[in-house]
């Protein structure tokens, strides 16, 4: 069924269901990759959080959870290129295995700057998973991107963390703009 969030409609993309089939896969995959190094999993709010917490569930292995909180979008509709710091990580990583989880990857500016960034503080890998990615739209080589549940086509969508206007982020699945 379509929503309507704010001023814009929108209508089913990816079934609350099929997302979990996905995570329980991707979790299989880390826990056996993962099973002898510990690693800390962090979070890049605000709209990893729904996301991360149903991987966590299924992660089986010694690990960490932390977050750090960037924000691109301003509210709009498309990626504004400039990037806010909201909250550094603040776990340690030098030396540690670590697992990025976020929602979505657009241009790829904001994990750009996110990997170079952790990449200073000399963690011995990064990884970085994330629930969607949209092909077309990415301009970034990030070898660190190992793991996508879902790609998905060049428009704009909310759910299952993902907000438009801070709204619609509770949907337990991913809903695209009809245009
Ligand atoms: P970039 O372009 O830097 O964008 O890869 C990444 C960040 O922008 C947000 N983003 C979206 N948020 N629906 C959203 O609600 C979308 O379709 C969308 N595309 C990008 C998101 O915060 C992501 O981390
Ligand atoms: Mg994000």
């Amino acid at each position: 069924m379509n929503v309507k969030i704010a001023d814009l409609e929108f209508e089913p993309l990816i079934a609350a269901g099929d997302i979990q089939t996905r995570i329980k896969e991707i979790a299989a995959g880390l826990n056996k990759d993962y099973a002898d190094k510990a690693p800390v999993f962090v979070g890049v709010l605000n709209g990893c959080f729904m996301f991360m917490a149903d991987l966590m569930k299924e992660i089986t292995i010694p690990c960490e959870v932390a977050f750090t909180k960037l924000s691109s979008y301003h509210g709009g509709v498309s990626s504004t290129r400039r990037i806010r710091d909201d909250f550094d990580l603040m776990t340690d990583i030098t030396n540690r295995h670590v697992i990025l989880i976020e929602d979505i990857v657009d241009t790829g500016n904001t994990l750009d700057y996110l990997v170079a960034k952790l990449s200073h503080r000399k963690p011995a890998s990064i990884t970085v998973c994330t629930l969607l990615l949209k092909p077309d739209a990415l301009e970034y080589t990030i070898e660190e991107l190992k793991h996508v549940a879902f790609r998905i086509p060049n428009e704009f969508v909310v759910g299952y963390g993902l907000d438009y206007m801070e709204l619609g982020r509770n949907l337990n699945g991913i809903y695209k703009r009809v245009v």
